[in-house]
């Protein structure tokens, strides 16, 4: 009979296999511990759907919120630079501009492969101070035209897709006054979208703006996308901000926005996702925006943490915005929130400052938060 010290390489097979067979096992067991749908990650979840994207500040970007980049490294496969590709920032001064924290942004993307966004080349928010003395057409023409061409120039080949053009209409949907109509007329919007395709023909070009759920400001975005196809100018996508609440907008009014988009033969993107469950001064009968709220209780109601129930109202909220989104993959390119944890969010100073907000995933210590498990439970 064959005895066991007759035959060492038997008795180390076997070792060996009951070793890594329990191994296996064990790993089977943390993962059905952690997750019962075998998904780990929000883009493990919606891998076959979507990109799922977040906002970096530039404490993520510069390593000061190192907890925060760990999340996003986890599980984010797109990110969006929340303020330092804008104007003030990266192009403060007429022949000066400011790459570094850009570059380290774009490095960041290219590094963990992720889809990598420019926000945002023309916006009349958070411009640059010398734009505002410009008032003839041929010297504010030039000054974009070197702003897109040496942005997205520098840039060709590594981002991905630009927020060409942000927050240009109404909310009845005609054009807003902005600095660039007053002194250029409409066809700023056709020359921006132009320039960017000469400098990186392949890079994605969105318009993105808020409220595009609504149906008069959907209809202005029909009648902007369709002037630029029928003169031939190429646009890829619209991308809706998705600055939403509990209750607003509905489904309904999403979806149709979705679809009505696509109709067009472009791709939609929601790009800035968050949902505040704080009181809106604009709810309030003959609330101004202007009006001071700092310090008021009333508008700031969970300055220590969120109560249960409504935990539970953003979470079911949540699902359901994601199933909608899931329903229409094959129209929706990328889902960006904007940020990453409740404690980073910009809805914790705007539209009222110093309060406490908790519109993201994650919560102040960086852990997932019911509204995270909401999603990550749906399949695909
Ligand atoms: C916000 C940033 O999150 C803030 O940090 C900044 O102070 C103001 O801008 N629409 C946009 C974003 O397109 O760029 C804005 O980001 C939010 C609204």
């Amino acid at each position: 009979m064959l005895k066991k010290s007759d035959c060492p390489f038997l008795s180390l097979f076997l070792i060996c296999f009951f070793a890594l067979l329990s191994n296996a096992c064990k790993e089977k067991s943390e993962q059905q511990e952690t997750d019962p749908t075998g998904h780990h990650s929000l883009k493990s979840t919606f891998t076959d759907a979507f990109y799922i994207g977040a906002a970096l500040n530039k404490k993520t970007l510069e390593g000061t919120d190192s907890l925060g980049l760990a999340i996003v490294l986890k599980e984010f496969n797109a990110i969006s630079p929340e303020n330092e590709m804008k104007w003030m920032h990266i192009h403060p001064k007429k022949d000066s501009f400011h790459f570094a924290v850009a570059d380290t942004y774009v490095a960041l993307g290219k590094k963990h492969n992720m889809h990598t966004l420019g926000h945002t080349l023309v916006w009349h928010s958070q411009t640059a101070e010398y734009l505002k003395e410009i008032r003839d057409s041929a010297t504010m023409a030039s000054h974009l035209e070197n702003h897109i061409t040496t942005i997205v120039g520098r840039y060709r080949g590594k981002v991905d897709a630009w927020d060409v053009v942000n927050e240009a209409l109404n909310e009845d949907g005609t054009l807003r006054e902005t600095i660039f109509l007053e002194v250029l007329g409409e066809s700023y919007i056709e020359n921006a979208f132009t320039w960017v395709a000469l400098a990186d023909p392949e890079a994605e070009m969105i318009y993105n703006d808020y409220n595009l759920w609504k149906p008069e400001k959907r209809d202005g975005v029909v009648r902007l996308v369709r002037r630029l196809q029928a003169k031939n100018i190429k646009i890829d996508g619209v991308g809706m901000q998705g600055h939403w609440n509990l209750n607003e907008p509905s489904l309904e009014d999403i979806e149709n926005s979705i679809l009505a988009y696509n109709n067009l033969g472009l791709k939609v993107s929601i790009t800035e996702l968050d949902i505040t469950v704080l009181p809106n001064p604009w709810d309030l009968e003959g609330a101004e925006i202007s009006q001071n709220f700092e310090g008021s209780a009333f508008m700031n109601p969970y300055p220590d943490q969120l109560p249960d129930s409504v935990q539970v109202q953003l979470a079911r909220r949540y699902k359901e915005i994601f199933q909608l989104f899931l329903k229409h993959r094959d129209k929706i390119k990328r889902v960006t929130f904007w940020g990453v944890h409740d404690g980073g969010s910009w809805l914790n100073g705007w539209p009222i400052k110093g309060r406490s907000n908790y519109p993201l995933l994650f919560d102040r210590d960086y852990l997932p938060k019911q509204a995270y498990d909401s999603i990550v439970s749906l399949t695909n």
